[in-house]
């Protein structure tokens, strides 16, 4: 098949669709330089971070800096006009879904313990319903003290979450238990409570997504209503599961979510050599790209002029992409493909299985008001060669896109003869 380039590669800056919500809560503790690495593996992770700067966080820490790793801005202080002081302390801490305070010092614990709210952070821990996460950081003979010990009882009692202290050297040069934990420890036990199923850890997952424009000439092109939103639903729950995630992803409403790479294309071949650079690297191949069947043979090289006449265009059949590359399927790689079907939806679905080479294959419904293009619903099964799944059940296009992971690991956990990871 002729080939051309692959296009632009990079991250996604914006995403479309609601991902976690962390606050992350900075006190002053030496390792609140390390908050930055923090906020970065969780935007990595497609988290969206609130950062806090206690007053003495704020002398270890540049608001700045933060700022610009979590595109969000920094809350200060309680009566920040820039932060609608009214309602920040409340409806912020409300939406999140964690609050991680990273590093905590013996003040903000001893706060937490007792109920007190005398500033922005200390009040959104009364506030939230969410889980809380303290990696604590202080001198050994501070974390010793029995009031410390007191709170952090009292704390754990009422179901808050630790991560460390960890021993080593501290900051007052002396060795013993104090040191904050690494941050990506912190992050992976954040994570653990965003996501309990956090089963993709160490898996690379490679997903198609979008439609491809096929050129007539210079400013004209055939495509088709792929929306991305099938697409964007199945990296978030992949990068949600700990999975490192690629999306080759043609024109689309909807950008993959933060957090995954992408490699963008706008025709079939490009899509097809995309796939084909990556294919062997990947664990899970998914290819729920709506990819152009047929493309214009011999597009102009200057605008169409209108002539007054009627125009034939010769389409010539595209490359089935994922057959293509299934053909180099290795032993333990999972390779999944969609089936958009108006009629006979899982007849259709199973002799694609077959003839893609495919270990499962989504079947579902297009052309109808819930389940199509663009809608957040669809009516789908998830088919393997054992049997159907949800048998063209209504869900969500997130719910879908988490079954589908239920499934692939559980085929994984089989192909490997372990599980991928344990959470
Ligand atoms: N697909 C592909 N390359 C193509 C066409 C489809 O990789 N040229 C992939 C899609 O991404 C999807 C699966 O194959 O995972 C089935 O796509 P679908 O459009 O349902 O089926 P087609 O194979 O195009 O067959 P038809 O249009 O005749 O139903």
């Amino acid at each position: 098949m002729a080939r051309s380039g692959t296009g632009w590669t990079g991250k996604t800056k914006m995403s479309t669709m609601s991902a976690k919500h962390a606050i992350l809560g900075v006190t002053g503790s030496i390792a609140a330089y390390k908050a930055c690495e923090i906020a970065s593996l969780l935007v990595k992770q497609g988290v969206k971070v609130t950062p806090v700067l206690t007053k003495s966080a704020a002398e270890f820490v540049g608001a700045a800096s933060l700022e610009a790793i979590t595109g969000s801005r920094v809350i200060k202080e309680m009566f920040d006009s820039s932060t609608n002081a009214n309602i920040d302390h409340v409806s912020v801490p409300l939406s999140a879904d964690i609050l991680i305070v990273a590093p905590a010092t013996a003040n903000i614990l001893g706060k937490a313990a007792h109920g007190i709210a005398d500033d922005w952070l200390s009040t959104a821990l009364l506030v939230t319903r969410a889980p809380i996460l303290f990696a604590p950081a202080m001198n050994t003979n501070m974390y010793e003290h029995p009031a410390v010990q007191e709170n952090l009882r009292t704390l754990h009692e009422r179901g808050c979450h630790f991560v460390g202290p960890d021993s080593g050297v501290l900051a007052c040069k002396t060795v013993g238990i104090g040191r904050m934990m690494e941050p990506p420890y912190i992050v992976e036990a954040a994570m653990a409570l965003l996501y309990p199923k956090h089963d993709l850890a160490g898996t690379k997952v490679l997903l198609t997504t979008g439609g491809n424009h096929e050129p007539i000439d210079p400013v004209r092109f055939i495509g088709n209503r792929s929306s991305g939103k099938m697409g964007h639903a199945i990296a978030q729950e992949a990068l949600n599961r700990g999975a490192e995630v690629t999306v080759i992803t043609g024109p689309a409403e909807v950008q993959p979510p933060e957090g995954a790479t992408f490699v963008r294309v706008q025709t079939a071949l490009e899509m097809g050599d995309a796939l084909l650079e990556r294919f062997d690297a990947a664990d899970i191949v998914i290819a729920a790209a709506a990819v152009a069947d047929y493309r214009v043979d011999d597009p102009a090289t200057e605008k169409h002029k209108r002539n007054g006449g009627s125009m034939t265009l010769r389409l010539v059949e595209n490359p089935d992409l994922i057959a293509e590359a299934a053909l180099r399927k290795r032993q333990g790689q999972v390779v999944v493909g969609f089936a958009a079907e108006t009629s006979d939806v899982e007849r259709n679905a199973r002799a694609k299985l077959a003839k893609k080479n495919l270990d499962l294959v989504v079947a579902n419904v297009v052309g109808t008001a819930d389940s199509d293009f663009g809608t957040d619903t669809v009516r789908a099964s998830i088919i393997d060669a054992t049997g159907a799944r949800d048998e063209l059940a209504l869900m969500s296009k997130a719910t879908l896109a988490e079954r589908l992971f239920d499934h692939i690991v559980a085929m994984l956990d089989k192909k490997r003869g372990s599980p991928i990871a344990s959470p």
